[in-house]
């Protein structure tokens, strides 16, 4: 058996003709091996999900050539998805369909049919038992993004491929995500995950691809990548906090407003972090930073980590 999970060569793609054309993808090559965490890191539109949905099979290249668990996706596509678990949105969750329901149908998709115990296993491990019978629309933006985790591993699959699978939640529900992540690797699957934070890769990944406007600019464990950069991480959020009142944050080295935004240096994301949704819920901010005005942490951001 290859030990790769994924080998993407050369891989080129586009959207739209004409003058909307747009060059999505501009000769991407990378391995994944089986059981690590893979990282696919970049700025808005660097070509993050345009890739992973060339690797379902859902995207076709213009060029290239995409092999996952030994399948070429490119010939024979519906064979190659069956080896994926694919994260969805949670906007894509169908709202009207229970939790049990909708692991159901998403499994009947890939003529995958669990049994009420592998779906209550399913529910166990992604902490949703009590939500069962509830319907998506009912749930938590937490409750939906491990929902979908439950809905990407109800086929068993040996890779599975999450798009940003903690964008917009807090610290504790990313944490939660993250610490479910691991046991997907420690049963043995191939994980690759885009996203938007060095910390998350940081925590995660064995290595990281930074993806800039279509290419790939470095891959590397993400702790060389950090000390290539020598740039140190910055938390950004949308909050107002009176800076000269605040107690002292662990691990930050300098808070600043950039316009209406804080940012704070720090040399402990997760500690700066937590200390930080304290204060703000001390201030009755923490609404704020939970709906999606806290852009959670942007650090050694993609354009400075160039090797
Ligand atoms: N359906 C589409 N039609 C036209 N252009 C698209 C489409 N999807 C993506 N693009 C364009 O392709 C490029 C890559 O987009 P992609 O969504 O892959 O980026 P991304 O790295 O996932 O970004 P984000 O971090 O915002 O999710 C961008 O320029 C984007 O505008
Ligand atoms: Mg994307």
């Amino acid at each position: 058996m290859s030990k790769l999970a994924i080998a993407i060569h050369d891989v080129r793609a586009h959207y739209g003709k004409g003058q909307q054309r747009v060059e999505a993808l501009k000769g991407v090559s990378l391995d994944v091996q089986r059981g690590e965490i893979f990282g696919l890191l970049g700025p808005n539109g660097a070509g993050k999900t345009t890739l992973l949905s060339c690797i379902e099979g859902l995207h076709h290249p213009d060029t290239g050539a995409i092999v996952v668990a030994s399948i070429d996706v490119l010939r024979d596509p519906q064979r190659a998805r069956r080896k994926l678990g694919i994260q969805l949105q949670s906007a894509a969750l169908i709202d009207g369909l229970t939790a049990t329901e909708l692991i159901e149908v998403y499994a009947a998709l890939y003529e995958v049919y669990p049994s009420r115990s592998r779906i209550l296993e399913l529910l166990e491990q992604f902490a949703l038992v009590d939500q069962a019978h509830r319907r998506a629309k009912q749930m938590s933006g937490g409750q939906q993004q491990r929902l979908a985790l439950a809905i990407a591993l109800s086929t068993d699959p040996e890779i599975v491929l999450l798009d940003e699978p903690t964008g917009s939640l807090d610290p504790a529900a990313r944490r939660e995500v993250w610490r479910m992540i691991r046991t997907l690797k420690n049963q043995g699957r191939t994980i690759v995950i885009t996203t938007h934070g060095m910390d998350e890769a940081e925590s995660l990944c064995g290595r990281v691809a930074i993806l800039d406007e279509g290419r790939i600019v470095a891959c590397d464990s993400p702790h060389r990548l950090i000390a290539a950069a020598d740039v140190r991480p910055v938390l950004k959020a949308t909050v107002e906090l009176p800076l000269d009142a605040l107690p002292p944050l662990p691990g930050a080295l300098e808070m600043r407003y950039v316009g209406e935004r804080l940012e704070i240096e720090t040399a402990n994301p997760e500690a700066t972090l937590q200390a930080l949704y304290t204060v703000a819920q001390q201030y009755g901010l923490h609404r704020c930073l939970a709906s999606g005005h806290f852009s959670g942490i942007i650090q050694h951001s993609a354009a400075q980590t160039e090797t």
